[in-house]
């Protein structure tokens, strides 16, 4: 019986480029929905650009231009990326569209009228300056804990303290650098908690895989707390109606969007939207990420049900990326995007190794470059592609090209091959990649030991038509793990079919045999990754500066200052005497200053950056009167001078040689 789906991606946000991380979920999505086409199943793959919400609204003022012109732009970049990984959407649309105000405000009125919107009086950092509201991560300060300098409003790097924003010692907004205000304001909250029970009772259906459902009944155990769905203005976003200033929080409208992507496509292929998004026709399957799950599978569907409108079938989430067992990182050059990705490599190589390490769950994966290498060399290149290109030009070259017909060998390698596909389809159904690329590998390792026997390039002169017969044994196996291989590697199956010359290849085609037919010249499948080309994309994205932004400084400068208040800062050479770990503090470091006559101990937060035992010698810049500050640790007397935005990127000033500790910097 075939299936209808609709099958969503979380729509990524129009403020940056994609990257390899956010591929993850794309790859293992669009393998699922190739899957589930090859299988005949009616299926819709939607996505779009999640536009609104605050960072669009400054990167817009930043760049002087409308968040309109910006969101135009990434988009089209998006898609751009997108269609180059081979990623097949049936529709990508935008969260600023008029579908889905419309739906925004019908789902909104939906939960008003079942009485599940408050309002409630919030207090809330203001920067008089910009004239705006300041989310958390838009005011920093000191931590009101370890009193480290630069930390956002609601979380500490230093010590991990989380706080309220109000908490923070000496608070400015990173916009205007200016202390922010408290204000009032009133704002509308969605109730989650009325739909306690029935979220359980979607959970207790299979809504999420297993692995993640102790994260829920955590969360139920803490209360579900009211959820605040309103922003005040000036913000990028839907007006709530009725109201002069007051806009939709951008995680209200966001999950919509894929209502909003699906209403798009249906109203340009003469399909009815209230029917296929609501009649329970079609299962709706979204893909998350688990840093999102909070709204995917509390809030979304509550807020469905508020709106009385179906819930969705099933939320499949996965977890991060990391990249040789480490985070993304900008300064190691593994912060790759997808564009620069794209000038080095095959964006097959990535698919296959993502479906290759994807096993459904919500485990981390881990793309291990040395690995990556290998794996894509030895399985897709000397297993897969080999056969392919060892056999066709034999054929073509010196056998006219045709296949001829099966012999009782050539039916029971088939038959190997055949018997494997119910194992292979539950295998994509329930998302274990790694365990159908695994099948598909051992299937390939038959062949080739099938080729070795036969040997046809010892029996082309003295056997030709057993050669023709091997060969096309051969061949048949080809096409058949070409299905399997096709919702990972479409192109590399689109030149298989072009070789074969037989129509698109789908999972009904398994016991078709190809037999008396001719074929078509060998079409290079796919290249061998070079170690040279990986190390020269790392190396550009070591190198990429944020792309196309206008000159811009990370940090505004400071309010203006006169030479006799920079006299009061009394900077001073010094040398590192002594540094050592901070036991409990993983950011800092404990070091000695030798100012000459003088020595001090400062705590800096440049741990991650720094071992101790590279600083001692180190001639540094230390603001020497600085009043002492009294921290978890101790007393720190002093500061020394660095740039950068903290972690691992902090820049210790250097001092030339000659220079005395002690010696006043002026
Ligand atoms: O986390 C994110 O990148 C969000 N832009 C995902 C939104 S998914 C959906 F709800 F729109
Ligand atoms: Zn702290």
């Amino acid at each position: 019986m075939t299936r209808k789906l609709i099958v969503t991606s979380a729509l990524p946000y129009a403020n940056g480029p994609i990257h390899i991380g956010h591929l993850v979920e794309y790859i293992q999505t669009d393998i699922w929905v190739r899957f589930q086409k090859a299988c005949g199943n009616e299926c819709y793959y939607f996505c779009a650009d999640d536009t609104h919400g605050t960072p669009i609204m400054i990167r817009s003022r930043s760049e002087g231009i409308p968040p309109e012109k910006l969101i135009e732009r990434m988009h089209k970049e998006h898609l751009r990326d997108f269609t180059g990984f081979q990623i097949r959407f049936d529709n990508y649309y935008s969260t600023h569209s008029e579908e889905n105000r419309q739906l925004s405000e019908r789902i909104y009125q939906g939960a008003l009228r079942a009485g599940s919107i408050i309002k409630k009086t919030i207090q809330q950092a203001y920067d008089e300056q910009e004239k705006m509201w300041l989310p958390d991560r838009y005011i920093k300060g000191t931590c009101p804990r370890c009193k480290a300098e630069g930390q956002y409003g609601d979380s500490c790097d230093a010590c991990g303290a989380h706080y309220q924003t109000t908490e923070l010692i000496n608070p400015v907004s990173v916009i205007s650098g200016k202390p922010p205000v408290l204000k009032e304001s009133v704002h509308y909250f969605f109730r989650l908690s009325d739909y306690e029970t029935a979220l359980k009772d979607l959970f207790a259906k299979g809504y999420v895989q297993d692995s993640v459902r102790n994260k829920l009944d955590e969360w139920f155990a803490a209360g579900l707390k009211d959820w605040d769905i309103s922003r005040d203005g000036p913000y990028f976003g839907f007006k709530i109606p009725g109201e002069q200033d007051k806009y939709f929080y951008v995680w209200l409208d966001a999950p919509i969007g894929y209502m909003a992507s699906c209403k798009n496509f249906c109203d340009r292929n003469g399909m009815d939207f209230e029917q296929v998004w609501n009649s329970g026709e079609y299962e709706i399957c979204h893909f998350i990420g688990k840093d999102i799950m909070y709204f995917h599978a509390l809030f979304w569907p509550a807020l469905l049900m508020s709106a009385s409108l179906r819930v969705p079938t099933k939320l499949f989430v996965h977890g991060f990326l990391t990249v040789n067992g480490q985070k993304m990182s900008k300064s190691k050059g593994t912060f790759i995007t997808a564009e620069t990705y794209l000038k080095h490599l095959d964006p097959q190589y990535l698919r296959y190794y993502y479906a290759s390490k994807l096993t459904g769950d919500v485990s981390d994966i881990d793309l291990n470059l040395e690995d990556f290498i290998s794996r894509v060399n030895a399985d897709l290149v000397g297993k897969l592609a080999n056969l392919a290109s060892r056999c066709v030009p034999m054929l073509t070259q010196k056998l006219n090209g045709r296949l001829g017909r099966l012999d009782e060998k050539g039916n029971a390698l088939l038959e190997q091959m055949q018997t494997a596909c119910e194992k292979i389809k539950a295998d994509y159904e329930a998302l274990n990649y790694a365990s159908a690329v695994r099948t598909i590998a051992s299937l390939a390792d038959i062949c080739n030991r099938f080729v070795e026997e036969a040997q046809p390039w010892v029996t082309l002169k003295s056997d030709p038509e057993k050669t023709r017969t091997d060969l096309t044994a051969v061949l048949n196996a080809v096409k058949v793990l070409t299905i399997y291989l096709k919702p990972i590697l479409p192109v590399f199956a689109e030149k298989i079919e072009a070789v074969l010359d037989i129509p698109p290849l789908t999972f009904a085609q398994v016991e078709q045999r190809l037999e008396n037919k001719p074929i078509r010249p060998y079409i290079r499948l796919v290249e061998r990754i070079e170690k040279e080309k990986v190390d020269a994309m790392l190396e550009e994205s070591r190198q990429e500066t944020a792309p196309a932004q206008p000159a811009q400084l990370e940090e505004p400068l400071a309010p203006e200052c006169t030479i006799d208040d920079f006299a009061k800062v009394d900077l001073r050479i010094a040398r590192i005497s002594r540094a050592e770990r901070v036991e409990g503090a993983d950011k800092l470091l404990a070091l000695e200053l030798d100012l000459g006559a003088l020595k001090k101990n400062v705590f800096a937060g440049i741990a991650k950056a720094y071992k101790p035992e590279d600083l001692v010698g180190r001639l540094v810049v230390c603001v020497a009167n600085l009043k002492p500050r009294k921290m978890k640790f101790g007393v720190s007397d002093g500061m020394v001078c660095a740039a950068g935005s903290g972690g691992d990127q902090i820049f210790l000033l250097t001092v030339d040689p000659g220079a005395k500790p002690g010696q006043r910097v002026h």
